[in-house]
């Protein structure tokens, strides 16, 4: 049987480097192989649970887009979509929310945090909490369900989702027989939390990223604020704790991460390894960001792309429908 890879990023704010690192590095290296089919799409209506600005929601969206394609996404082989383009998602999330108990939906990390930070500031409890927001496990289900995926590539804190959708899956499988699929996390673990400018995990909420298609000076600016200690140049300097390092292993060829290696050992002034992050990291980056620059500036050309992947989505959801539809008794 042909084993389905998937994964979705949410439009919710400029890719930086740890969702590169973290998500999109690993799903593009498991779509290159041929023994799996992939399917990678822009997680838009989970985007909307945060995002209510209609001109930044539309750019942001197609910034997750060309990012994807900028880095190589081959939209031929890989089904790429924009998840609202394919109703039969909404449709099984329904579905799904008639078999998923309320009490799952609690203990959701997600609406979890947010409850402890309210109770913490003395607020009610689901301040600041949309239905979207509060049901977001069972879309993300929808989208994993709804192709009968095998493999979900994600970073650490989507891991509960995934198993969120095979608790959903499993009760439902339990009352028509076997219907769906049980997918399966797929984490990195050597890459799986890139930290930020200062220390704590990279990302868009802590206002600590790198984004990932920043202009070649801001690039070698932001570099330059990546927090160190305080060792003068000549002290031997350990590599494992250092982001600059796990940054520059990133982007570095193999020799090239020996002999960084080497000068941590010897000692290196700071100042002189974030010049060498910023050359590889620019060498690396520059064409993906050309790339980038020109699809943003033909969105068309996006649309056009989605618009293929979305029919190629539907040729598999909308069969699948049908027979969830018949083991419900909405269709004979
Ligand atoms: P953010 O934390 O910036 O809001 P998202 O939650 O939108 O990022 O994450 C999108 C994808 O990128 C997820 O698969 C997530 O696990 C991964 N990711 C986000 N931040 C990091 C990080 N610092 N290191 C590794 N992976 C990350
Ligand atoms: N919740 C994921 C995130 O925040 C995005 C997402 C939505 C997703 N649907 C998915 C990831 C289905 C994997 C599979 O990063």
């Amino acid at each position: 049987m042909e084993q389905i890879v998937l994964t979705g990023i949410k439009p919710t704010g400029q890719i930086h480097l740890g969702n590169y690192i973290g998500a999109i590095k690993p799903a593009l290296k498991l779509a290159e192989n041929s023994d799996y089919q992939a399917a990678y799409f822009i997680a838009d209506y989970h985007g909307l649970t945060k995002i209510h600005d209609r001109e930044e929601f539309r750019t942001l969206t197609y910034g997750v887009a060309a990012t994807w394609l900028a880095l190589g996404l081959d939209p031929e082989k890989t089904i790429f979509y924009r998840q609202s383009n394919v109703p039969e998602i909404f449709e099984l999330n329904w579905i799904l929310a008639c078999f998923s108990p309320k009490g799952l939906m609690n203990r959701a990390h997600a609406y979890k945090g947010i409850v402890d930070s309210n109770k913490q500031a003395g607020k009610e409890v689901d301040n600041g909490v949309n239905m979207g927001l509060f049901t977001y496990p069972i879309l993300m289900a929808a989208d994993i369900l709804a192709f009968q995926a095998n493999m979900v590539p994600v970073g650490k804190d989507q891991i509960q989702h995934v198993e969120i959708a095979r608790d959903i899956a499993e009760s439902f499988n339990h009352q028509y027989g076997e219907t769906f699929v049980l997918p399966e996390y797929i984490v990195d673990e050597e890459t799986s939390i890139l930290p930020g400018l200062d220390g704590r995990k990279m990302s868009k909420s802590y206002h600590n990223t790198i984004p990932l298609f920043e202009e070649p000076a801001k690039l070698q600016k932001l570099i330059n604020k990546i927090k160190t200690d305080s060792l003068p140049p000549e002290a031997p300097k350990d590599t494992e704790s250092s982001i600059l390092f796990t940054l520059y292993k990133e982007f570095a060829s193999v020799e090239e991460i020996a002999q960084m290696h080497k000068k941590y050992e010897s000692g290196i002034g700071w100042g002189e390894v974030k010049k060498e992050l910023f050359a590889v990291m620019n060498r690396f980056l520059e064409e993906p960001r050309k790339k980038y620059q020109e699809l943003m500036a033909n969105p068309e050309k996006i649309d056009l792309i989605l618009q293929n992947g979305a029919e190629k989505a539907r040729a598999r959801t909308l069969p699948f429908l049908q027979e969830v539809r018949k083991q419900i008794g909405v269709l004979r």
